[in-house]
């Protein structure tokens, strides 16, 4: 086998530098490579962290050299990862929260459709595939999470983090959980204003010590009013999953939630929908499948707005009995509904890989100072 090194150079020139918009090459992630026989070894040094990101580099080296060069030649990447610490005057999203790597909003117009239970469920999937996954219930109305999670008596404790004081998330099957229910007392009605609300929920996300994470979800408030504006525009949100039941009127809701994420000052790429209490099922019956709300609602709707369909999750009393024990489903093995989990989950987190290597980091839209504000 004959190649130049000048031909591995060429076809790395063919690989984009991941959020950069230049080649692997041009913008210097290359620093060697070697080559003796039919083997070929590359060193490259990237920026962002994530196993998804060293991997993608990886594989895309192996297949531009394969496709460009020889099928033959046996290619080893040695990827390094190097956080550049880059002065960038339009401050990009997660660059501002280096220790999290995605964060993903769950959102649904209507209320009560399941978006806390979609979250604590998918938060424990992430967790059984080997994530770091943290959950914020940002639900200024009801917050849910600490019930779901059973750990509603907890209170998270201060931590001192070089030399700053942070909250420290409360830990439950292997999900750390921050929720505005631990801040508040719930046999009051506390009326958050939008500004307020992004406040509290800014200081939960960026004064808080969540260590290393692969995912935070957000569990949002239903509905896509001035609140729920305030709160995706002050958090650095990579990507919503919006949640709907079958019914015409949640369908509506869902697609106004979707718009929400879509429109120009807030630009937050929707990673696709999930449709919940999709059809009943009998425990008794496990196989027989009931479309009481009707078939299809949700899937046809995600076709219709251009958007990833990611699934469905059965209407099953075990997930409503799992969720008031704060024991989620998820956390069974091997079960269909653990499963169908899993595969909303495993969705997403592929839409997201995506998402995230088709764009570039979403901008912020506005972060605010947190000094000085208080959650109560
Ligand atoms: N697939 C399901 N099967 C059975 N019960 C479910 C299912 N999904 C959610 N539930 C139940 O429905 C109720 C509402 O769900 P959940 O609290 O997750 O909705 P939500 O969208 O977060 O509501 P809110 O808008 O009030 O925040 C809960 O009692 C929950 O246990
Ligand atoms: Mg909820």
């Amino acid at each position: 086998m004959s190649f130049k090194k000048q031909d591995i150079y060429k076809a790395l020139e063919t690989i984009t530098a991941p959020g950069e918009g230049k080649s692997l090459i041009e913008n210097e992630n290359v620093t060697n490579v070697v080559s003796f026989g039919n083997e070929v070894i590359v060193d490259v040094t990237i920026s962002n962290p994530s196993l998804q990101a060293k991997k993608k580099v990886e594989v895309e080296i192996m297949k531009a050299i394969h496709e460009h060069v020889d099928q033959k030649i046996d290619v080893k990447v040695n990827v390094k990862v190097e956080v550049q610490q880059k002065e960038n005057p339009n401050q990009i999203r997660g660059k501002e929260i280096p220790n999290i790597q995605n964060i993903i909003a769950i959102a649904s117009g209507k209320g009560g459709v399941g978006k806390s239970t979609i979250t604590s469920n998918m938060a424990v999937s992430l967790a059984k595939m080997g994530f770091k996954v943290g959950v914020l219930d940002a639900d200024v109305y009801g917050p849910s999470q600490h019930l779901m999670f059973d750990v509603e008596r907890e209170k998270p404790l201060a931590v001192n983090v070089n030399g700053r004081s942070k909250m420290k998330p409360i830990e439950s099957y292997g999900v750390k959980l921050l929720s505005l229910g631990f801040f508040t007392d719930p046999s009051q009605a506390v009326i958050w204003r939008g500004p307020m609300a992004s406040k509290a929920l800014n200081q939960l996300i960026f004064d808080a010590d969540w260590g290393e994470l692969d995912f935070l979800l957000i569990d949002l408030p239903p509905g896509t009013g001035d609140v729920h504006l305030s709160i995706v525009q002050a958090v650095p949100i990579n990507g919503a999953v919006v949640v709907s039941t079958p019914q015409n009127i949640a369908l509506a809701d869902a697609k106004k939630g979707v718009a929400m994420f879509k429109q120009e000052s807030i630009n937050v790429p929707v990673l696709g929908i999930v449709e919940n209490m999709a059809y009943f099922t009998p425990a008794e019956l496990p196989n027989n499948k009931y479309y009481i709300f009707g078939e299809g609602g949700a899937k046809n709707l995600a076709e219709d707005i251009e958007t990833s369909f990611l699934g469905e999750i059965p209407l099953v009393q075990s997930i409503r009995e799992a969720g008031d024990v704060g024991h989620p489903v998820a956390l069974q093995e091997n079960t269909p509904l653990a499963d169908a989990f899993t595969e909303v989950t495993k969705e997403m987190v592929s839409q997201l890989l995506k998402r995230n290597a088709n764009l570039p980091p979403t901008e912020v839209v506005r972060i605010t100072t947190m000094s000085g504000c208080s959650t109560k």
